[in-house]
């Protein structure tokens, strides 16, 4: 028998052998084909054995080699394929390809809330049970709302370009800015609806202060305002406690020192302690009557109080963090530990 044709019927073999592995969908399918190709009485491989005696003696080397390697190879790929589909971890797609449900999935890294986000979405729940809804502004304002409005002053430093962030843009007559507090929200929220009034609003604002450990160019604040008849500070007093006890615990310390904001009259900074000494969180006071009367309320009728606090103060104290740059240096080894 011609050698060329002896190995032309095993690589047909041989190929019938991967078809039907190819094909195969559990265990019977596989070792019915095992039987056909491999079986030991009349199985196709027997059949290619039994010409191996009619090949010349020359040839018989070659042949004998080639008979072995394709045999031992079918042999292990069936092998393999049963123990696959009999550890019940094979599944099939249906292009055929094979999935070995066995092998560990690679992890995806989940991730999480930057502490500031988780910061914000705690408060917002805290303020939502004391009634107060969440009021939005926008990030670019107009010196009405920053600064007008809330009756600061031309003179006043607080508007100083060394102080702010104003657009510098060739058609900025009007002296847009990068808001520098969330009051701007108050005057917004007090010009489009009527009194009573009782709102938070949380977001960025932006001061070219220099970054150091307990300030940044961009941070966040919250703005509360309450308004209605006969409000008074021991409302505004009750609501920052339960605000702080709520976040921070009971174990927390409110106090009030007297400041001065152009917009409140009274005015006070508001102070926390929380285990160890006070820090400074924001300001506030009863709104000025002369801010009532610009937005169009009467301060015969109504009274109201506003707050503004740093949010990142807020969070560092929770979490024990003593510089606020870490909050905005993207180093997820420090992110992750919220
Ligand atoms: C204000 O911005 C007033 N609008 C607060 C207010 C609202 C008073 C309503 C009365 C009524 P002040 O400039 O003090 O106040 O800022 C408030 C808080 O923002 C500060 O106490 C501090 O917690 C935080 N803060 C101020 N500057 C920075 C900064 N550069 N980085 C981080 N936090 C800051």
């Amino acid at each position: 028998m011609a050698l060329a044709k002896f190995l032309a019927d095993l690589e047909a073999l041989e190929q019938s052998g991967q078809a039907a592995l190819d094909k195969a969908r559990n265990a019977a399918d596989v070792e019915a084909a095992r039987i056909e190709l491999l079986g030991a009485r009349s199985g196709r491989l027997k059949v290619i054995q039994k010409q191996l005696g009619q090949i010349d003696k020359a040839d018989k080397p070659v042949a004998g080699k080639r008979f072995n390697e394709v045999k031992c190879r079918l042999e292990t790929r069936f092998q393999e394929m049963l123990q696959t589909f009999a550890a019940g971890s094979a599944a099939v797609a249906t292009d055929g390809e094979i999935f070995d449900l066995t092998v560990p999935g690679r992890k995806h890294r989940l991730g999480h809330l930057h502490p500031i986000t988780q910061t914000i979405n705690a408060l917002q729940e805290i303020m939502g049970r004391l009634g107060f809804s969440v009021a939005e502004g926008p990030e670019v304002e107009d010196p009405w709302h920053n600064f007008d409005a809330l009756h600061i002053p031309l003179s006043h430093p607080a508007r100083d370009p060394l102080d702010n962030f104003y657009l510098a843009t060739a058609q900025n007559a009007s002296g847009l800015l990068l808001r520098s507090q969330t009051s701007t929200v108050q005057i917004r929220v007090m010009e489009s609806t009527p009194p009573p009034v009782r709102i938070i609003s949380l977001g960025r604002v932006y001061r070219p202060d220099t970054a150091d450990a307990t300030h940044y160019p961009m941070f966040h604040q919250i703005e509360g305002l309450l308004i209605d008849r006969h409000v008074t500070m021991a409302d505004l007093k009750s609501v920052l406690r339960l605000f702080a006890t709520s976040y921070l615990g009971s174990e927390v310390h409110i106090r009030f020192r007297p400041s001065f904001f152009p917009f409140t009259e009274p005015s006070v900074e508001v102070d926390m302690s929380w285990h160890e000494g006070w820090i400074e969180m924001g300001g506030a006071g009863m709104v000025d009557p002369a801010v009532l009367t610009a937005v169009g309320y009467d301060p015969e009728e109504v009274t109201g109080f506003a707050f503004g606090l740093g949010v990142e103060r807020i969070c560092m104290r929770r979490h024990g963090i003593t510089d606020i740059r870490e909050l905005y240096r993207n180093d997820v080894r420090f992110l992750e530990q919220f």
